[in-house]
């Protein structure tokens, strides 16, 4: 009880000691982003502080781009994709040089905090802010689900959801004209959504980069299935494993098997958040905010175990992110 009591004080105390932050979104946009960036805004607002909205990630950090953000600058936007703060790859923010340039424009804004929306890339953005004494929370958005310490980020579940929707409607055509379909979806490195939206979509074989299978494996698995009986099957590939386009021309060079190619490509990125994303972006940016009135200085958010989580940012860089083998054991269980 006495501890309880005593944390609620030095929240107070560090609540007050702030007065002003920014938010910005930055990298390759999520879906809930904006659910994100609202959350960031109202609970600020009613912790007292002042939010500035930063345009185009760090390009608008060091260009100057600020916007004072109000209750109404962040309406009618929880159910938008997207980013109404624009989103940027800023390879200017990657020399001192540049980063220097964003540090005098905080400074001259009065900014004591910053809330970082954005996949890894730009949480290596935010640990270089800190360097410079700004404190700084990144808040976990990428559909690539690949930011470690944390189990989910914004965009994932909503691009999960794209993904699963266009193969069921692959399969419809897949299934009338027996045909092989090669579904590719975005993950340069990371494999979650090929893997969960192949599981989800029931999919016969997934390719990912943490996994890499042999294209004979998938060969026997559609010769054995056509031996069944099987008159069509989807192949879902993760764009860092390989094009569709290419798994297409081996499955033909080596077994002979003709297949169909679909790139889901942007659409994967856009459209209308899904209720979870929207639900954990108010949680993470509502919590962002806290994490920086509690007086942390470099830390990131995330969720464990249902539970919202605050960390340091480091650990987002420490070891190998690992995959969930669970899942990819059980995809090739139930893909026989
Ligand atoms: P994401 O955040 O989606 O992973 P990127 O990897 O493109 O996207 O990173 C977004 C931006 O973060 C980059 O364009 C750059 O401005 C910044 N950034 C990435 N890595 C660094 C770094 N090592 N130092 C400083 N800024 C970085
Ligand atoms: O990081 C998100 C992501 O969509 C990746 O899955 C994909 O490889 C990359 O961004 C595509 O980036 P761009 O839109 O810059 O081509």
């Amino acid at each position: 009880m006495i501890a309880k009591a005593l944390l609620i004080v030095h929240r107070r105390e560090g609540m007050e000691a702030m007065k002003k932050i920014a938010v910005l979104t930055s990298g390759g946009d999520a879906p809930g982003m904006n659910a994100a960036v609202r959350a960031v805004v109202r609970k600020a607002i009613f912790e007292k502080v002042e939010v500035v909205g930063v345009y185009q990630g760090y390009e608008g950090l060091i260009e100057g781009e600020f916007e004072r953000l109000e209750l109404g600058s962040v309406g009618d936007i929880i159910q938008r994709g997207g980013t109404i703060l624009r989103s940027a790859r800023c390879p200017e923010f990657q020399t001192e040089e540049g980063r220097l340039k964003a540090l005098e424009h905080l400074k001259e804004e009065g900014i004591e905090g910053v809330v970082v929306i954005g996949g890894d890339g730009s949480f290596r953005g935010a640990q270089e802010l800190a360097k410079l004494g700004i404190p700084v929370v990144g808040v976990p958005a990428t559909i690539d689900n690949d930011i470690q310490g944390t189990e989910f980020t914004i965009g994932f579940d909503s691009a999960l959801n794209t993904v699963v929707e266009a193969i069921d409607k692959i399969r419809d055509t897949a299934s009338s004209h027996e045909r092989t379909f090669i579904v590719e979806v975005m993950g340069r490195d990371a494999g979650d959504l090929a893997l969960w939206a192949g599981l989800g979509g029931g999919a016969e074989s997934i390719l990912i980069p943490e996994d890499p299978i042999q294209v004979s494996d998938i060969i026997d698995r559609l010769k054995k299935g056509t031996e069944r009986g099987k008159m069509h099957s989807i192949i879902v590939v993760a764009e860092g494993v390989m094009s569709a386009s290419d798994l297409s021309i081996i499955l033909k060079h080596e077994g002979g098997i003709k297949a169909r190619v679909s790139v889901l490509g942007h659409m994967q990125r856009g459209g209308s958040p899904s209720a979870r994303d929207r639900v954990i972006a108010s949680r993470y940016g509502a919590r962002a905010v806290e994490v920086l009135l509690e007086g942390k200085k470099e830390t990131a958010v995330g969720m464990r175990n249902h539970r919202v989580v605050d960390y340091p940012l480091q650990e987002v860089f420490e070891g190998e992110r690992v995959l969930d083998e669970t899942m990819l054991k059980l995809s090739k269980e139930l893909s026989i």
